[in-house]
């Protein structure tokens, strides 16, 4: 065993207006080695799930990472058939999430590595996705308690922009609560999501309350949010797709069975004529391009004071310059592959539909997008969102803050929001007035910190609880009467 592989540091306080997004810092010499280690004794690895179904990696797509069967709909009724609630007392299920968490920080290096070659994931957002991963099932061990009972079983259906950390943070919540847990992983990212899995089976968790069935959103999603032995749904992904879940649940699950959806947002920030713009330059790129712009929270429209436009626009085309794209495993790659043909070519034809202020040149082989500058008139030219490393800008008069706000109210997205201003009063007015999940003042407005920045947004942007927050847990209980009721 690699013991450099537990050395792992935590973030810095990513409070702080000038930490990186992740808090990490790759010039750390634990965190090189970590990564060092992952490359060397991952580089030619093949994952087997089983045969079917081959998974690529994205930096280079005829390269196969590993393989896995596909669960049909059979399997899906037969382990829901297995499933168990987890009937261990609180105490023994938190000692086991918090095990589990070990666990993932003792196989950083594969995980890493996982991370890399099948989600494209470079060196930085890797650590932060893996010191996520084990801030969830600490946390939310946390909350295990004696005194409310679970649901039962319930779905959770994980993205693959966050194949680990939101994949263990939809499993490790209603497991803190006591149920048995069905998940799905994504498509494109099912060999991280085995692995995780049995490193919660050798920390304890019984393997009839935590069941992995890789397989199609049409076969596996369907069948579980169609099956009424489901007691309740945890999903993150599209707003389309959660409207769909929504449908099936209220027509085949108990009308009690929640969903806790996280789906998009169209994020703006505000840049005014007071900040600081190298500054607010490094947050933008930080916001709209790490991890390649999949990210439910990044920045897709910028907003700019017109007195400041021209030079601070002219500023970001100059740092978007200095990206680097290209290999994760390489430590000076800023920004990585997205996750699929598909994808890739739906944000060309987004992009061939406009006419770029600026855009990068890529990489000759792999799935790369370039990190892409479209100016548009407002917050109502963006009509959707674009899920990829493409920013609009756009420029504003002080007078207009109102209606901005306004109209990004009326849109009903509501998941992140920048501010970049040093008016104390204009913080306090906008934290007032706009309804968003979470809003970043003078930083960047990705990576929200478990337990530190509860994480999630409203309507369109997703149900709640809010993920990484203190009532996420209780949201996988029954509201029976509990002891301090009395
Ligand atoms: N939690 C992630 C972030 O804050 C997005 O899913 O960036």
């Amino acid at each position: 065993e690699d013991d450099r592989a537990t050395t792992l540091p935590r973030p810095k306080d990513t409070t702080e207006p000038h930490a990186n997004s992740s808090g990490y810092d790759l010039r750390d010499v634990s965190t090189k080695a970590v990564l060092m280690s992952a490359r060397d004794r991952f580089r030619d690895t093949q994952w087997s799930f089983g045969e079917g179904v081959s998974i690529t990696n994205p930096t280079n797509p005829s390269e196969i990472v590993g393989s896995v069967t596909f669960v049909a709909k059979a399997g899906v009724d037969a382990a829901i058939t297995r499933a168990k609630p987890w009937s261990a007392e609180a105490s023994t299920r938190a000692s086991i999430l918090i095990s589990a968490a070990d666990g993932l920080e003792a196989t950083a290096p594969e995980l890493l590595a996982l991370l890399a070659r099948e989600a494209g994931k470079t060196a930085e957002d890797a650590i932060a996705e893996l010191r996520e991963a084990a801030d969830f099932l600490r946390y939310y061990a946390s909350f295990a308690s004696d005194d409310a009972a679970p649901l039962g079983i319930v779905a959770a259906i994980a993205p693959w922009n966050f194949p680990l950390a939101i994949f263990i943070g939809e499993v490790a919540g209603p497991l803190a609560a006591g149920n048995a847990v069905i998940a799905k992983p994504a498509e494109s990212t099912p060999l991280i999501a085995m692995r995780v899995t049995q490193i919660l089976h050798d920390a304890g968790v019984p393997e009839t309350a935590l069941q992995t069935l890789p397989g199609e959103g049409v076969v596996v999603g369907a069948a579980l949010t169609s099956d009424p032995r489901i007691d309740g749904i945890v999903f993150t992904g599209s707003t389309a797709t959660a409207q769909a879940i929504h449908r099936s649940a209220a027509q085949h699950l108990d009308p009690a069975a929640p969903l806790v959806a996280e789906t998009g947002g169209i994020n703006a920030m505000i840049v005014d004529s007071t900040a600081l713009p190298e500054q607010a330059v490094r947050d933008v790129l930080a916001s709209s391009f790490q991890s390649a712009g999949q990210r439910c929270s990044a920045l897709r429209v910028l907003f700019v004071q017109s007195d400041i436009y021209d030079p601070f626009v002219r500023l970001l085309k100059d740092a978007m310059a200095e990206l680097r794209m290209g290999n994760p495993w390489d430590l000076s790659t800023d920004v990585g592959p997205v996750i699929d043909e598909r994808a890739r070519k739906g944000l060309f034809d987004y992009i061939a539909e406009h006419d770029p202020l600026f855009q990068l040149d890529i990489p000759d082989v792999g799935l790369f997008v370039p990190p892409t500058l479209i100016e548009v008139d407002g917050y109502a030219d963006v009509s959707r969102e674009v899920f990829g490393p493409v920013l609009h800008v756009t420029r504003f008069e002080a007078k207009d803050i109102p209606s901005i706000i306004e109209r990004i109210n009326a849109r009903d997205y509501s998941l992140t929001f920048g501010l970049h201003t040093r008016i104390d009063g204009r913080v306090e007015e906008t934290k007032r007035a706009l309804r968003v999940g979470n809003i970043y003042i003078n930083r960047n407005q990705i990576g929200a910190v478990v337990g530190v920045q509860p994480f999630g947004g409203s309507a369109l942007s997703g149900t709640g609880p809010k993920a990484g927050g203190p009532d996420y847990v209780a949201r996988f209980t029954r509201q029976n009467v509990r002891r301090d009721d009395y």
